[in-house]
């Protein structure tokens, strides 16, 4: 191929840049709806410590080797994860565990930007004040006078995201739904279309400070409320203690471990094929190793001092103790609790709009990132342009996501995606990443490839710890995890059409993806691009 048919090669402008981005992937829903419940409903105070074990020994220490993979691919002229995986492990096996980096990404914006548009619907149902007022929405939903104003929005919730019945985002009472949807997935084709600079770079650098401008805002609010009238026991430093007290007794829960675990995963947008992408933009002496550790330590600020201080707390002040038949769920906090809160609070109406407006920023920063590893890969492995390789994928995610707006009853599909893409899948490509590099690459080379251009040192301990401890942390984990509930979800999905749907839609997509992967491999090797030992 002649220098002027090949796809130009895109890049980060900046350093502040690439760690905005990969801070604006890592800084999503995850932090702040996730990430309060699951602590909440995981030994409060308690969850902290498998939770920074976690964060220690898998979540940075991963987050280091995958930009310093993701690099190193990019100097040898790779983006896409089948193609890196090779350029680090010259075999031909290497390129299919690629593919799972590309699926994982793909399924979760499946539902992810689902979760997303509601996100931007209810910020503009705020706006126009539908929201705002819970005794006009009981009539315009034709509730009982009576009916609690839990209920009410309860209603809202279901009905808007269709959960009561499949196929009713399909009707007219749906269509509004439906448009938002369709106007946030376009937004996220329209900034991966511009490319990785001019589309995600410069997003994330206006939505980053502006996030945090709407949550500290928020937080603030939070932080004053006053105890309902009647009420003097629930102040915000009760809910705070509801939220952080700790209850050790959870720390022998495998359960626990798990959570914590995933929620690190999840929520740094490790193990999920992103950052090695994003790395491989870099230049050889670009830092990684502080670039790495900033990005970490901003979604934890994100999620450890906002996502943990609002959402709970401010849902105590209103709800007291009967918060805890709430604080599992994450829909049901985001979406039932906290529009219940906004509406009793001094207010409400514009602090409600800023909430839902900075989750929408905080969604679309990951969601964007969830495309560029596919897109990356179709560019590289057949030589497509951007506007076609974004059409492609348009094409399959449209499948994916009409299938799980489709099957909207009880948010079924959109649990089964998550569990096996979210969930489960990571699982296995975190593994998978970390033997590559802890035995493949090697923790030498790793560590001298790490400290190139580095602006820190980063303690060996970290390489050791990537090479014994982490792989067998994560195996036992995984392991407990598969023991635990992996048959009991195996039987579940068996016995539900729409579950049983969804992961052969999964399985369909991914025998597509390592088919097209398979036909990359084989253009490398014409190339000689890739030379298997
Ligand atoms: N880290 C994001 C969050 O906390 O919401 C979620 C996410 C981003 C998941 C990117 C997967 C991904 F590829």
């Amino acid at each position: 191929m002649s220098q002027s048919q090949r796809p130009r090669q895109d890049g980060w402008a900046s350093r502040i840049g690439v760690i905005l981005a990969v801070a604006g992937s890592a800084v999503g829903l995850g932090n702040f709806l996730r990430f309060p419940g699951n602590a909440a409903q995981n030994g409060g105070g308690a969850f902290m410590l498998p939770y920074f074990i976690s964060l220690l020994v898998l979540g940075i220490p991963l987050c280091w080797a995958e930009w310093t993979m993701g690099r190193y691919g990019g100097r040898h002229g790779f983006n896409s994860s089948p193609g890196i995986f090779t350029a680090i492990w010259p075999h031909r096996a290497a390129k299919y565990f690629g593919a799972i980096a590309l699926a994982i990404p793909l399924f979760i914006y499946m539902y992810y930007v689902q979760i997303e548009a509601w996100c931007l619907g209810y910020a503009l149902n705020y706006l126009n004040g539908t929201l705002t007022d819970p005794a006009s929405l009981r009539q315009t939903l034709q509730l009982a006078p009576t009916a609690e104003e839990t209920k009410v929005f309860g209603e809202f919730f279901s009905r808007y995201v269709g959960s009561h019945e499949d196929g009713a985002l399909f009707h007219p009472q749906g269509r509004s739904t439906l448009w938002v949807v369709v106007v946030a997935f376009l937004l996220n084709f329209a900034l991966i279309y511009r490319g990785i600079s001019k589309g995600i770079e410069s997003f994330c650098k206006v939505a980053m400070p502006l996030m945090v401008f709407c949550a500290l805002c928020v937080l603030v609010r939070v932080l004053t409320l006053d105890p309902p009238p009647g009420k003097p026991d629930q102040t915000v430093l009760a809910g705070l203690g509801f939220m952080w007290n700790p209850q050790p007794k959870k720390l022998l829960d495998p359960g626990t471990w798990l959570a914590a675990a995933s929620q690190i995963f999840f929520s740094l947008s490790v193990g999920f094929g992103i950052i090695i992408n994003y790395a491989s933009y870099l230049k050889k002496d670009d830092d990684v190793a502080l670039s790495g550790l900033t990005a970490s330590s901003m979604n934890e600020f994100f999620e450890v001092c906002l996502g943990g201080l609002i959402t709970i707390p401010a849902a105590f002040v209103f709800f007291g103790l009967a918060l805890r038949e709430y604080a599992g769920s994450t829909f049901n906090m985001g979406f039932i609790v906290l529009p219940n809160v906004f509406a009793q609070m001094p207010a409400g109406r514009f602090f409600g709009f800023l909430w839902f407006f900075m989750l929408f920023l905080a969604a679309i920063t990951s969601s964007v990132s969830m495309l560029q590893p596919v897109i990356a890969f179709l560019e590289e492995g057949f030589g497509l342009r951007r506007h076609a390789s974004a059409t492609i994928l348009g094409l399959i995610t449209a499948l994916g996501c009409g299938y799980v707006l489709y099957f909207s009853g009880e948010t079924k599909a959109l649990a089964e995606f998550d569990f096996w893409s979210g969930t489960l899948m990571i699982y296995v490509l975190a593994l998978f990443q970390i033997l590559l590099y802890g035995w493949v690459f090697g923790i030498q080379r790793g560590e001298q490839e790490l400290h190139q251009g580095a602006h820190i040192r980063v303690p060996r301990v970290v390489q050791w710890n990537l090479k014994y401890v982490a792989p067998v942390f994560l195996l036992a984990i995984f392991g407990s995890f598969c023991w635990q509930s992996g048959k009991q979800q195996l039987v579940a999905t068996w016995k539900d059409p729409v579950k049983f749907g969804s992961v052969l839609f999964m399985l369909v997509v991914f025998g597509f993806l390592l088919g097209m992967v398979h036909i990359a491999g084989r253009r490398w090797e014409r190339q000689g691009k890739v030379k298997y030992e």
